[in-house]
């Protein structure tokens, strides 16, 4: 069999040009980031989603750099295949473009990461240019963007209205004006995220966004069956872990009650 090459941003851009999706999964932890990457994926998102997948929180708001970068590490140390990109947490880039670029830094310095993402589209462009001017691959991210829910009063599909779509086309444009080499499609109607797949050279990543994107990405969580919060319509369901991990942990369980677990083959003579 011959070894996959090493995915970097210019080949993530260039499956674009040749018509070939992008598959974008996240992976919060070592074993989860070895996982994702023999499954072949092109890029490993160290996603905030982590915040409510992993952390308990009820929103990506709360999660910290700090919180980020410990699992940017864990994911880095799995040396994947898959191109690693660190989300940039709420409160890491919106205070000033000097801090964005900070931030960005201690994704590539501290914590391995080969590129970072952030939300927003022609209000963070300066920002998305500066990180890019500092050597810094970036991938924006659009549409229902989660670290905005409080403004959008909670998570609702965004860009149905002919403005809406009208600042969603402009906020594509002005990210690969700043040089962001992809962008991440969320939560809009499938017609206007194949617009803006059409109107930009960059790739396009959905997440319920449709089918017409460059390629797609989805949560580790949602696509193994394993959170029982709120499942979003676009979250495919590949496995139900929640059943398998349930089921081995109550047969443990059942096992040491009964006094059948450990038996001579898992025992020391
Ligand atoms: O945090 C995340 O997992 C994301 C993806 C849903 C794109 O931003």
């Amino acid at each position: 069999m011959t070894e996959r090459k090493k995915m970097t941003v210019p080949r993530v851009v260039a499956k674009k040009a040749a018509g070939e999706k992008i598959t974008m999964v996240t992976a919060y932890d070592f074993p989860g980031a070895r996982l994702v990457d023999r499954a072949g994926i092109d890029v490993i998102l160290v996603g905030d989603s982590l915040g409510m997948v992993v952390l308990g929180y009820e929103h990506t708001t709360q999660v910290t750099m700090d919180e980020m970068l410990h699992h940017t590490r864990a994911v880095a140390r799995a040396r994947p295949r898959a191109l690693v990109v660190g989300d940039m947490p709420f409160g890491a880039y919106q205070a000033s473009a000097d801090e964005a670029v900070r931030n960005a830094v201690r994704f590539i310095q501290e914590g391995g990461a080969e590129a970072v993402k952030l939300e927003g589209g022609q209000t963070v462009a300066a920002t998305v240019a500066r990180i890019v001017a500092a050597g810094i691959p970036v991938m924006g991210h659009i549409g229902l963007t989660p670290q905005s829910v409080h403004a959008f009063g909670g998570y609702r599909v965004q860009g149905r209205s002919s403005e809406a779509e009208s600042q969603l086309l402009r906020d594509a444009a002005s990210l690969e004006a700043a040089g962001a080499f992809a962008v991440v499609l969320e939560g809009m109607p499938v017609k206007l995220a194949s617009r803006i797949t059409e109107a930009i050279r960059i790739p396009s990543i959905g997440i319920g966004a449709g089918p017409y994107c460059d390629g797609q990405v989805l949560v580790y969580h949602d696509l193994l069956g394993c959170f029982e919060g709120f499942a979003p319509k676009f979250a495919k369901a590949y496995a139900d872990l929640n059943t398998v991990i349930t089921e081995a942990v109550e047969r443990f369980r059942a096992d040491v009650e009964a006094g059948r677990f450990p038996d001579r083959e898992h025992s020391y003579e």
